[in-house]
């Protein structure tokens, strides 16, 4: 439970700011893996105000983190004591996607897959390997998320984010920002709040078959139908992850629930009602045997939110 919770006037002073008070939110219902306990959300429905609510938060000393389509994250089990900001899913047509020729603005919040469709329907490429990718816009830059060739980091023109450092939003050029491998510069408290993303033409119909082959590929090798992170541990320079836990037989390995998938062995499973406990015993032992077997210390890929 975070301080704000004890504020009995709190959910009125949120709705005053455009947003929306949701005390005790069960992390393991916001988060692909399915687990985690619980956190005060505020789900913010008017990015505009956000420099007034930062200030509050500020003025009041209140930790927060921003929680995006919780796709890449482990929350643990004992909850978390900061306040978690979601930006609401805009409700105006098309999810929000302003086209503007090959240049799209995409809110943070809207869905990633749900981008690469929107834009393939206007015969605009350059997203299809991001087809399975879970999670929201927002999240996939801030993570530079990636697959089958495609980095959303390469697309991107320009930012608009409320920058911590001076209360304000800002819209950045894509020059101010390094996306690198799973990584990005920007700072902790930095909230992405829209997108504006450069395309090249494509026709549909070869948009539809490359998003048919990535699908297929993802379908194949990793463990899509099963509650997950996506990969669990980052590959090191020239190596990977996955190959080198197989390798080690490591595929069906259990800690209580959590299980490393036989389909691909860098993704852990929630297999049978998982605690965040048994996945984070599970990365130790993963890390560990890999660290004797390779002389190679894996660094997670996932994001952990600890107390
Ligand atoms: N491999 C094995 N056994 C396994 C898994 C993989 O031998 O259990 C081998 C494969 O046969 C292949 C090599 O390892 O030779 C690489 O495997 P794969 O092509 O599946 O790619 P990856 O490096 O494991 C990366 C990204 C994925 C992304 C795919 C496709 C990371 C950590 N992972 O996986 O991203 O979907 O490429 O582009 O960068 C994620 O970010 O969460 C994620 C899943």
């Amino acid at each position: 439970m975070s301080r704000l919770a004890q504020d009995p006037g709190i959910a009125a002073q949120m709705a005053a700011f455009g947003a929306e008070w949701r005390p005790a939110e069960r992390m393991s219902a916001h988060t692909s893996l399915g687990v985690g306990g619980p956190a005060d959300l505020v789900r913010i429905h008017d990015p505009q105000r956000l420099p007034d609510l930062m200030e509050q938060f500020q003025r009041r000393g209140i930790p927060w983190r921003v929680l995006g389509g919780g796709t890449n994250l482990l929350v643990v089990d004992e909850g978390l004591p900061d306040v978690l900001l979601h930006l609401a899913h805009s409700s105006a047509q098309h999810g929000g996607l302003a086209f503007a020729g090959n240049q799209v603005e995409v809110p943070a919040s809207a869905n990633l897959g749900s981008t690469v469709t929107e834009c393939a329907k206007r015969n605009l490429g350059g997203l299809e390997g991001l087809i399975g990718v879970p999670g929201s816009v927002g999240g996939a830059l801030r993570m530079n998320a990636g697959a089958y060739g495609t980095q959303i980091g390469d697309v991107v023109r320009a930012l608009t984010v409320y920058r911590g450092s001076i209360g304000k939003i800002e819209t950045l050029r894509n020059e101010k920002v390094r996306f690198e491998y799973r990584h990005t510069s920007f700072a902790p408290d930095d909230i992405l709040l829209s997108v504006r993303l450069q395309l090249p033409d494509r026709p549909y119909a070869e948009i539809v078959e490359r998003v048919k082959q990535c699908n297929q590929k993802r379908r194949s090798s990793q463990p899509v139908n099963e509650k997950s992170a996506g990969c669990i541990f980052k590959n090191p320079p020239g190596l990977s992850a996955g190959k080198m836990i197989d390798e080690l037989g490591l595929k069906g390995t259990s800690v209580g629930g959590a299980v490393i998938s036989e389909r691909h062995a860098n993704f852990i499973v929630n297999r049978h009602q998982a605690t965040a406990s048994d996945i984070l015993k599970l990365m130790d032992l993963i890390r560990e045997r890999v660290l004797k077997a390779f002389g190679v210390q894996l660094e997670e890929e996932v994001i952990v939110w600890r107390q």
